[in-house]
């Protein structure tokens, strides 16, 4: 697997890729007309590309790609502002899911955060998804509390010396 930042011209299987894992993943907890409907407002290919260019010049967090033989098969989010940091996406491909890449994408975008400096990560994981909480919580992620249909969690990075 290659980890590379997210070109604009990765927007549509950015969007590919998240209707399927989104259909994969929340198909017994949202109609499928709900997910649609979410795909098209929270994908639409205009938004997407504008995150993609923005995280590609530092401006807003990072989105990377996972890919595989030049397909793409996952991605990551993290959106950083001047008072947090959140994970706000990270989904693949159903058909490439527990071979360690989401583990090895996590780590990698973990160490970029920590590089800039940034100490805290938020994210918010729909409260029936259990891979989803099982992987995080397997990553150091610990529940912070309920949020409408998400459990809230947050990692605190120890600095290089373990504090
Ligand atoms: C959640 C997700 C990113 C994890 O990535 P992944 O590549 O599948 O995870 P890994 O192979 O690195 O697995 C790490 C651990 O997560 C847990 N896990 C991952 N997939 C699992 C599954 N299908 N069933 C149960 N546990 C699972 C396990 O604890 C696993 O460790 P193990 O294999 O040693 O038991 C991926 O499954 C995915 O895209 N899911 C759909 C979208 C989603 O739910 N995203 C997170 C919320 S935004």
């Amino acid at each position: 697997m290659e980890i590379r930042q997210l070109r604009e011209s990765d927007a549509e299987s950015v969007i590919e890729v998240a209707r399927l894992s989104w259909e994969w993943t929340y198909q017994s907890i949202y109609s499928h007309e709900f997910i649609e409907s979410w795909i098209r407002e929270k994908y639409a290919k205009h938004a997407i590309s504008d995150q993609i260019t923005r995280s590609a010049s530092g401006q807003n967090g990072i989105f990377l790609g996972a890919f595989q033989n030049n397909k793409l098969i996952g991605f990551i989010h993290a959106v950083v502002n001047d008072f947090e940091t959140e994970i706000a996406r990270l989904y693949f491909l159903p058909g490439f899911t527990r071979r360690g890449f989401g583990s090895e994408l996590l780590r990698t975008a973990e160490e970029i955060l920590r590089s800039r400096g940034l100490r805290r990560v938020r994210l918010y994981v729909q409260k029936q998804n259990n891979i989803g909480i099982v992987f995080y919580q397997k990553h150091g992620y610990s529940d912070a509390g309920y949020c409408d249909d998400d459990i809230e969690m947050v990692k605190t990075f120890q600095d290089r010396r373990g504090i």
